[in-house]
C-alpha cells in the first residue's frame, strides 16, 4: 500500500500519479488535499510519513509546490527517509543506499512525464542491504 499526500501545490501533479498507480495496479490511500484551494503542506506530510511509520503503508510519495516543505516536514518524523528527487539518478540512489520511505517532488518543478517516471524507479528499486548502508542509515537514528 502506497500513501500519498499533496498540497495545493501538488494537487495537480498528483492526479497524474494516481492515474498511473491505478494503471499499474498498485494499491494506495490518499491523505488529501482533494483541490487546488490554498492549504497547509504540513498537514499531508505529517498524514502520510505516520501512515509509514505505523506500518499501514510501505512506502509514501508527497508533493507540494517544490518538494521541500513537504519533505522537510515529513523527515522531522523519527524513521522517516523521505528524499526529494527530481531526476531518475536520485530515486534509484535514495532506493539502494538510503533505504528511502517516501518521496517527495515539487508539482511546479517537475512535468507530469518525468515524474511518472520517478516514481517508477522509486517505487521498482529494491534497497542494496549493504552493509555500509545499513550502518549509516543506522546512524541517521542515533
Ligand atoms: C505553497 O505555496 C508552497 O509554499 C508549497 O507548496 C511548497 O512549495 C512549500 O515548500
Amino acid at each position: 500500500m502506497i500513501a500519498i499526500g499533496c498540497d495545493h501545490g501538488g494537487y495537480e501533479l498528483k492526479k497524474e500519479i494516481l492515474k498511473h498507480l491505478e494503471g499499474r495496479g498498485l494499491e494506495y490511500k490518499d491523505f488529501g488535499t482533494d483541490s487546488t484551494a490554498s492549504c497547509d503542506y504540513p498537514v499531508f506530510a505529517k498524514a502520510v510519513a505516520n501512515a509509514v511509520v505505523s506500518g499501514e503503508c510501505e512506502t509514501g510519495i508527497l508533493i507540494c509546490g517544490t518538494g521541500i516543505g513537504i519533505s522537510i516536514t515529513a523527515n522531522k518524523i523519527k524513521g522517516i527517509r523521505c528524499a526529494l528527487c527530481h531526476d531518475c539518478f536520485s530515486a534509484e540512489a535514495t532506493r539502494l543506499h538510503n533505504n528511502a520511505n517516501i518521496l517527495a517532488m515539487g508539482g511546479r518543478i517537475v512535468g507530469a512525464g518525468l515524474a511518472l517516471k520517478i516514481v517508477d524507479t522509486f517505487l521498482d528499486t529494491p534497497f542494496s542491504n549493504d552493509e555500509r548502508h545499513i550502518r549509516r542509515i543506522s546512524q541517521m537514528e542515533d
